[in-house]
């Protein structure tokens, strides 16, 4: 019997399947942060199509950590009525909801700064000091007490892609030499103080996730497997509820990412980009809920995953976007995703003009 369609429990919250929507940013808040009608026509859409966990796009934590326009924001009471309204909908049909709560670090629109002075061809950031630091950590707590009041069933700090949690992580762009930069251990007391600030705000029931990568896929250096591991544990430790594994950070390299973990075709899941790093990150963290994300399609990839126990739950974006009803048509029968990578959701050309949409599918 398939795992895919049993219920899990993820803490203390019943999932009703095992599949998960990755968070997917639309572009389409006001100018405010403030979720329009389009948005919560498009979560009714997954909410009906029976995905068990809806992961939230990536709500900025404050307006200096805003990463592009059209992101929603959890910053202040004006954000609580539509996201309740959202997550009050996606309750209705049987789903539950996590708000992702992140901070663009060295690419946020407004401001800039990360853990160093960073250089890149088109750009200069600034370093944050100590102060902002500590507001930072104190605006995730708040924004995660926000998410809570608007209804949401838990928060996940968003650690991964190269936003501001990895940055810190990354020892390509944290040169710091005080507590927050050096030692592994260091790089990663930023995303600590913001698991414990979270903690201390919602207390030990609440859920508390985070999306890591397994590696920045650099060719030298910044966040790789081993560092993955490690910050797994001591997240794990900390009391995280749990991991949802991506990939991809400063200095990436696509080529990279294609390979580096990817598992043997022998193992029925090597078309999960990364599924050889997450079963390094399960032995070593044998107990806690993991999810993995990126290019999972096919129903014998998903089994095969659940199967040999490398994670717990299923995640996907893309395929949601095309098909929003992705896991009934799974039940109903059919194999595989129809999504086929074209990235034309994410493009330049298409991204944020009209809300999300496969333009394979709807030219
Ligand atoms: C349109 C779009 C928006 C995205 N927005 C977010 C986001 O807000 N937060 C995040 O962690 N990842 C975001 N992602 C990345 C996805 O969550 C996911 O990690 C990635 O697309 C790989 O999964 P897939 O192969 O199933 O699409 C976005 C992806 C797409 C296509």
């Amino acid at each position: 019997m398939s795992k895919l369609f049993s219920a899990f429990m993820l803490g203390k919250l019943e999932l009703k399947n095992r599949f998960v929507r990755s968070a997917t940013t639309s572009y389409w808040s006001d100018e405010q942060g403030i979720l329009t009608d389009p948005i919560l026509d498009y979560y009714e859409q997954l909410a009906k199509g029976d995905i068990g966990l809806i992961i939230k796009g990536h709500s900025y934590i404050t307006e200096k950590g805003k990463a592009h326009t059209g992101q929603s924001g959890l910053i202040d009471e004006k954000h609580i009525p539509r996201m309740m309204e959202l997550t009050k909908m996606v309750h209705e049909y049987g789903s539950k909801i996590i708000a992702q709560l992140n901070h663009g670090g060295a690419t946020s629109s407004a401001d800039r700064a990360t853990a160093s002075v960073h250089k890149t061809e088109n750009w200069e950031s600034r370093e944050l000091s100590v102060e902002d630091i500590n507001n930072i950590v104190e605006d995730f707590g708040q924004a995660a007490d926000n998410a809570i009041k608007a209804g949401f069933d838990g928060v996940q700090i968003h650690g991964a892609h190269g936003y501001l949690v990895s940055q810190f992580l990354s020892d390509i762009v944290n040169k710091r030499e005080d507590d927050y930069g050096g030692t592994l251990e260091k790089r990663a007391r930023l995303l600590f103080d913001i698991y414990d600030k979270i903690r201390s705000k919602l207390g030990l029931d609440a859920i508390i996730g985070i999306k890591l990568n397994c590696d920045d896929f650099a060719p030298e250096n910044g966040f790789g497997i081993s560092d993955s591991i490690q910050v797994a544990k001591w997240l794990s430790d900390r009391g995280i509820d749990f991991i949802e594994i991506s990939g991809g950070g400063f200095q990436q390299k696509p080529e990279i990412r294609k390979t580096r973990g990817r598992a043997e075709e022998a193992s029925g899941y090597n078309e999960a980009t990364w599924g050889e790093h997450a079963r390094k990150i399960r032995d070593a963290v044998p107990k806690l809920p993991l999810i993995l994300v990126d290019g999972i399609r096919s129903r014998s990839t998903m089994n095969n995953l659940l199967d040999n126990k490398i994670v717990d739950l299923i995640s996907m974006s893309k395929p949601f976007i095309n098909e929003p009803d992705f896991v009934k048509l799974l039940k109903s029968g059919q194999e595989k995703a129809s999504c086929i990578d074209c990235r034309k959701c994410i493009s330049r050309e298409y991204f944020g003009k009209t809300m999300l949409r496969c333009f394979h599918r709807f030219p």
